[in-house]
């Protein structure tokens, strides 16, 4: 009888689902997980990043760029807006610009303060 009872409730779930599914409603896709490997770092900026830079491509293309200052995201930024019609606003672009900036800023800045004129960084077996 238990069962009887949990099959109906079953179907009648089902049942609901399906009628909520006719009705005209936003439709929503959530979107695969990036691989490890294109995971964005964290910062200021990452959700307007996210909300514009995906569509069209995974995030690895971001990860795996050779890094680069505001200068040579810039216009990265403005050449998906440009060449391939991306819609980003100009208020957003900058926000995307200072966060790739940060987070995958020129190795540079931070060698030269990892590296202590001591210690040299290459090792000859
Ligand atoms: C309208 C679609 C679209 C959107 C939105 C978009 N891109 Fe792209 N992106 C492309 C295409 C197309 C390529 C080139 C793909 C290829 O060459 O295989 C590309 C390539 C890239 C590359 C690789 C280097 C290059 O220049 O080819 C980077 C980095 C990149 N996009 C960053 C971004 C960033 C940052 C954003 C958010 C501001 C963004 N993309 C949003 C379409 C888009």
């Amino acid at each position: 009888m238990k069962r009887m009872v949990l099959l109906v409730l079953l179907i009648s779930g089902a049942a609901l689902l399906v009628s909520a599914g006719a009705l005209p409603q936003v439709r929503m896709i959530e979107l695969p997980p990036d691989n490890a490997m294109s995971e964005l770092k964290p910062g200021p900026g990452l959700e307007v990043v996210r909300a514009n830079c995906v569509a069209c491509h995974s995030t690895d293309y971001i990860v795996r760029q050779p890094r680069g200052d505001a200068k040579r995201w810039g216009t990265e930024v403005k050449k998906m807006i440009s060449v391939y019609g991306a819609p980003v606003d100009e208020a957003d672009a900058k926000v995307i610009v200072s966060y790739l900036a940060t987070a995958y800023g020129p190795p540079e800045a931070k060698e030269t303060k990892e590296k202590s004129p001591a210690k040299p960084a290459t090792k000859t077996p």
